[in-house]
């Protein structure tokens, strides 16, 4: 059974129809990749996935139980957390508080008893591990504006980790990255694979095509392919879109 399915996804807007039958599983253990064109409706898919929008149509299972149209909050408790396409950092604040605010722990108690839970030992020695899981061991005092972009990037990823989802959703993590930046999140997502499903959309086909375990190509809202790396491959629009890439 997997562990994440989502079935006959629809959704439009206006009159403009975005997304019609997208339909993706992921079993436990394994990275998915996404991939196509600009505007083909990856992000408003993990919109449907992750609670921001509801589909029109289609059904999403999460470790057996119907999750479909449930509110962000409530997805994220179920164990599903996102990264974002446009980052969702607190600027002014640390990297170690960016992570502390997203723990289960601090979130449970409200967002105005994060300062007191600051000073709790078991909370900061929680969001230091995750920080340092990502690569960003001392610089858990940098405000989060005075990192660079790629520690940023971890970051975000560290926010995310902090609710320890069973389930992680990345949205081009490697947009903006050089190649050591790149390099350096590829060794972060091998190493979070060894404990997490992973959904991730990504334009950098060298990246996907290197870490994913099936891949789904989206265009004009549908899915037009899905397979393995290898299998894909030889697909007529991977190998035209982005051949040179892949050599
Ligand atoms: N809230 C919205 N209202 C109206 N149209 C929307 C909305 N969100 C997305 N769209 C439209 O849906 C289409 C798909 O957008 P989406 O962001 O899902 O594409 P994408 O595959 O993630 O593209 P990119 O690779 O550029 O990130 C686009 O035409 C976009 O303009
Ligand atoms: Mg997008």
């Amino acid at each position: 059974m997997p562990l994440f399915e989502a079935k006959g996804l629809a959704k439009r807007f206006g009159d403009q129809v975005v997304l019609q039958n997208v339909s993706l599983r992921v079993d436990e253990g394994q990275l998915a990749g996404i991939m196509g064109p600009n505007g083909a409706g990856k992000t408003t898919t993990f919109h449907l996935l992750t609670g921001r929008y509801k589909p029109d149509r289609g059904r999403v299972h999460f470790a057996g139980e119907d999750i479909t149209g449930l509110a962000p909050r409530e997805i994220a408790r179920k164990g599903i957390a996102r990264s974002f396409q446009a980052m969702n950092l607190f600027d002014a604040d640390s990297a170690l508080d960016n992570v502390l605010v997203a723990l289960p722990a601090v979130r449970a108690r409200g967002f105005d008893a994060w300062r007191d839970l600051g000073r709790d030992g078991a909370a900061q020695d929680a969001a230091a591990a995750v920080l340092a899981r990502v690569g960003l061991k001392g610089k858990e005092h940098v405000s989060a504006k005075r990192l660079s972009y790629g520690d940023r990037r971890a970051l975000e990823i560290g926010v995310a980790l902090a609710a320890a989802p069973r389930l992680l959703f990345l949205d081009e993590p490697t947009a903006g990255l050089g190649a050591d930046g790149t390099a350096r999140l590829i060794e972060l997502i091998q190493e979070l694979k060894r404990r997490l499903t992973i959904v991730v959309i990504e334009h950098d086909m060298r990246f996907l095509f290197g870490l994913a375990d099936r891949i789904t190509v989206i265009h004009w809202g549908q899915v037009i392919a899905e397979g393995t790396p290898d299998a894909l491959r030889s697909n007529e629009w991977v190998r035209r879109s982005n051949l040179g890439a892949l050599q």
